[in-house]
């Protein structure tokens, strides 16, 4: 790993526990779970973990990773297992997104599952000071109703580290407007919000997704470089996006050949973050996006603390840790620039 990002100070807002999980993570839950094929195993988890396709394609090999988890230890072993890669990377604070309906809807209760990824959020906390958060995640082809039924099966979870809601999925499925109301009973229970926009849809969704739902962070939003009017109301309104580029040129959000629009957005002033979406699917991390950056964005290190601070100041989480976390951030950025190598 490159030594100079290691030490400096990180923090991922955008990534999906689901996605987070190693192949052989994967092999292990499944087995347990009886839910692998007794044959050709090994061909079976290669195409989950094969990337290439669009987002509809992604979106049914995060699907059949989820088909794997049955019971809360299995979201505990994830969690325990993506907290230890981001320790090793550096990593301080992280905001988890999990699509719970997924499993809710299968049967499987939310309490148990809330309190199998808190133990193991405890436990990264306990060995590496790690700050972990959860983001409940709805999922956008299920529609309206099941986005409002995820802000009422949000109530009391804050106990368990829950920060904030989002919506994933298909952003073709239902328009911004179907969700106007859940997004504002969000609001209005005191939940900071964000959805995926702009990453299969146009520059139109991110700005439905501010001006409509309000969001206080959008996920990917890479697609507003196409619209200087979205990209000056992203400036304007100061609206944190998360860029995750592997995910964004693997599913065709941004087209392989074209420049990555980082500086688009840098140099509008809009509050970028990195993020790495589905690391385990994506074969990325965190570390390998800002090092990807670094090589092909022209990413310098006064953008580096500059995408990190962004991060900082865009996370949810309760005042009270965003003040303990801000001092171990500003402590480490200053120890990075004395001791940067490059
Ligand atoms: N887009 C939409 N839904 C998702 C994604 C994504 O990139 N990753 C996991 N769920
Ligand atoms: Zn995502």
């Amino acid at each position: 790993m490159n030594q100079s990002l290691f030490g400096l100070p990180k923090v991922e807002l955008h990534v999906h526990l689901e996605g987070t999980i190693r192949r052989e993570i994967l092999e292990k839950i499944g087995r347990r779970n009886n839910t692998l094929p007794v044959k050709e195993t090994g061909a079976f988890l290669e195409r989950i973990y094969r990337s290439g396709g669009d987002l509809s394609s992604f979106l049914r090999r995060f699907a059949a990773v989820c088909h794997h988890l049955r019971s809360p230890i299995d979201f505990y072993l994830a969690a325990r297992d993506y907290g230890k890669q981001l320790s090793r990377q550096g990593v301080l604070y992280a905001e988890i997104h999990l699509s719970v309906q997924i499993f809710t809807r299968r049967g499987i209760p939310l309490q148990p599952i809330l309190s199998a990824v808190d133990e193991a959020f405890e436990e990264a906390y306990r060995e590496s000071g790690l700050m972990l958060r959860l983001i409940l995640d709805g999922v956008r082809q299920w529609g309206p109703g099941s986005m409002l039924e995820l802000v009422e099966m949000a109530e009391g979870t804050r106990r368990w580290k829950v920060v904030g809601i989002g919506l994933g999925g298909d952003e073709n499925s239902f328009p911004a407007e179907s969700f106007r109301e859940a997004f504002r009973a969000a609001r209005d229970r005191g939940w900071k919000t964000t959805v995926h926009a702009g990453e299969a849809g146009g520059p139109d969704s991110v700005r439905d997704a501010v001006e409509i739902l309000k969001v206080d962070r959008i996920g990917h939003g890479v697609r507003a470089a196409g619209d200087p009017s979205v990209l000056d109301l992203l400036a304007r309104c100061q609206i944190p996006i998360d860029l995750c580029p592997t995910s964004q040129r693997e599913t065709g959000a941004v087209a392989k050949n074209d420049i990555y629009p980082l500086r688009t957005f840098l140099d509008r002033g809009i509050p970028v973050t990195i993020g790495s979406d589905d690391p385990a699917l994506f074969q990325t991390d965190l570390t390998n996006e800002l090092s990807w950056l670094q090589g092909h964005c022209g990413l310098s290190p006064e953008d580096l603390v500059r995408v990190e601070r962004n991060g900082l100041e865009a996370i949810f989480c309760e005042p009270e840790v965003r003040r303990r976390l801000g001092a171990i951030f500003h402590a480490g950025i200053r120890s990075w620039q004395r001791n940067r190598t490059d």
